[in-house]
């Protein structure tokens, strides 16, 4: 584990309160990711905001190499114990990347972008398309304005809300992925349906020029 935080922050104390709070099975939005990834003859790819691996280990049964990115260092002693130790985790924020200066063929990053402010939004996503090898994909899965919890909570700014204390939400329809994702490849929007409406955005590196 290579270590850039030091302060815990909300998910470190949702970890240590809830464990593994989203059971083992993959989220469905992975299982599909892994499909394309299969089909693509994907070999390594980086999993920002891995969380304790549940969606991770769909892509290592089928002989990708996963590393991860995770804020949470309870979350990661988690992936560790379900999951083993032969699996890279960097322990800092997404905001910190990148953490080494490695290409990966794939990104797969589940219901973390829309957790960002709209400038480590668009930080995220270009740090992202950097690390991607040529005609490499990356896809991202975020809420949308469909959720019933769109509107809740403190206001913040368009379409972001601080929907319960420490967790801010920016709300994604079609016309903010085109605005965040146009400049980087997206290629698809797909409707998924997760614990919330959500989106799968398909970006692919090379579809356009960054
Ligand atoms: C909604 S959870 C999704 C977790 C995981 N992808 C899953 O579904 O199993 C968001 C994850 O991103 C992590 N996270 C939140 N903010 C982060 C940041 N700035 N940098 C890295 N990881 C972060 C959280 O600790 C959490 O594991």
């Amino acid at each position: 584990m290579i270590d850039k935080i030091e302060k815990p922050e909300f998910w470190e104390s949702s970890f240590i309160e809830k464990q593994e709070m989203w059971g083992f099975e993959p989220s469905n939005s992975a299982a599909l990711t892994k499909n394309f990834f299969i089909k693509m003859s994907i070999k390594n790819i980086l999993i920002p905001g891995i969380g304790y691996g549940r969606n991770a280990q769909v892509f290592r049964d089928n002989g990708i190499t996963v590393t991860g990115i995770e804020i949470s260092k309870t979350a990661i002693e988690l992936a560790r114990k379900h999951y083993g130790a032969d699996m890279t985790i960097y322990h800092g924020s997404v905001a910190d990347m990148p953490f080494d200066n490695c290409r990966y063929d794939g990104i797969f990053c589940y219901a973390l972008i829309h957790l960002l402010d709209s400038s480590e939004r668009q930080k995220l996503i270009s740090d992202c398309y950097n690390q991607l090898s040529d005609d490499g994909y990356m896809f991202f899965t975020a809420i949308s304005k469909e959720a019933q919890t769109y509107g809740t909570g403190q206001f913040i700014s368009k379409d972001r809300y601080e929907i319960f204390k420490g967790v801010k939400m920016f709300f994604y329809d079609k016309e903010s992925i085109h605005a965040e994702f146009d400049k980087a490849g997206l290629f698809e929007i797909v409707d998924i349906t997760e614990n919330y409406p959500f989106f799968l955005i398909k970006c692919k590196k090379g579809e356009v020029d960054n």
